[in-house]
């Protein structure tokens, strides 16, 4: 990578996979490229945008001190990923819509206090379950860290709301990971300022049109919305096309924000041997009034394909009927 901070990380930290990637812009929070790609639906490094620059001292000890006694959201796994499920999915897949699904959990979701989950963090060895914290910020934490959210610079991503019509901020998640952790590849369906506040994560995306290199999950599955590719060891037979996508890339330090754009793939992790990860999502739902206008936006038919598969699946009833119904209609029809 070309901007590799020799100081703080080298790419020996990085997992290796068989990519190619381009370098995110990296940009001031006043340079007008900034704006610009964000106006594009386009990733961009924010620097200097203090957006979370009153979290910069949140360490376990502070956190641990300060958060509160509830229970917080903490996913464990057998190995360094914790790839997503729709916990929704998992129970309809008990009725009808689970004919065929083999579903395995490859996390387990646990309530834990905070100074249990940091007391296993200190005490992990290898061969202990890994463990990431994944929780929503809300009233039950204690007065230092509201005081703390409340000095968000929140004129910095109210502004880039307002000014690119993005809906309301749908929720803070704060997230606190294992040096190693992976989230793997996925896209959501809201904008992501992903403000980093403590160590290191890279992190690759790629864009909308990449969907038929990443294979995503069927709609219904539990793993929508994520890529069926296992990147440490894809299966090309299967997913040829990954050997083709496009990847972008960087890796971001304390108080550096990632603009990840909705409907972008992104693929997380907390580099190897760089000790835990803090992290804080701001995620707003996307433009309540956008025009449509044509040629229409890769994005836009990513959405398209997934109310298509819903819809059939709403007629059908039975997921196995989806794709052969599909291809009647396509195969020697819409195919060369
Ligand atoms: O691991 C992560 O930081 C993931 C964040 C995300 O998917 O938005
Ligand atoms: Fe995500």
């Amino acid at each position: 990578m070309s901007n590799e901070k020799k100081s703080n990380w080298d790419s020996s930290q990085l997992r290796k996979y068989n990519l190619t990637f381009t370098e995110i812009p990296r940009f001031d929070c006043d340079d007008p490229r900034t704006d610009e790609l964000i106006s594009q639906q386009k990733p961009v490094v924010i620097l200097n945008s203090n957006l979370a620059a009153s979290a910069q001292k949140w360490n376990l000890e502070y956190l641990e001190t300060h958060m509160g006694d509830a229970d917080y959201t903490v996913y464990l796994s057998r190995n360094h990923k914790f790839k997503y499920f729709d916990e929704k999915k998992v129970q309809k897949l008990n009725g009808d819509i689970g004919k065929g699904i083999d579903f395995m959990q490859p996390t387990k979701k646990v309530d834990m206090k905070l100074s249990e989950f940091i007391r296993r963090l200190k005490e992990w060895k290898r061969g202990d379950d890994r463990l990431y914290l994944q929780q929503g910020l809300n009233n039950t934490v204690g007065p230092e860290i509201v005081r703390d959210f409340v000095n968000f610079n929140w004129e910095f991503c109210n502004g880039k709301q307002s000014k690119h019509n993005w809906g309301p901020l749908t929720y803070n998640l704060l997230l606190i990971g294992m040096e190693g952790n992976v989230t793997p590849c996925h896209y959501d369906e809201q904008q992501n300022l992903f403000a980093q506040i403590y160590g290191y994560k890279r992190c690759i995306l790629f864009p909308p049109s990449e969907f038929e290199c990443l294979y995503p999950y069927p709609v219904h599955h539990p793993h929508d919305r994520q890529s069926m590719v296992d990147f440490d060891k894809p299966d090309y037979s299967k997913f040829p096309k990954f050997k083709d996508a496009k990847a972008y890339e960087s890796v971001l330090g304390p108080g550096e924000v990632l603009y990840i754009p909705v409907y972008w793939w992104h693929h997380i992790e907390s580099i190897m041997r760089g000790g835990h990860t803090i992290t804080v999502n701001f995620w707003y739902k996307d433009s309540p009034n956008a025009k449509i206008s044509y040629p229409l936006k890769d994005f836009q038919k990513v959405a398209i394909m997934r109310n298509i598969e819903k819809m059939l699946l709403d007629v059908l009833k039975d997921p196995k009927e989806v794709g052969p119904l599909l291809k009647t209609m396509v195969l020697g029809r819409f195919t060369e």
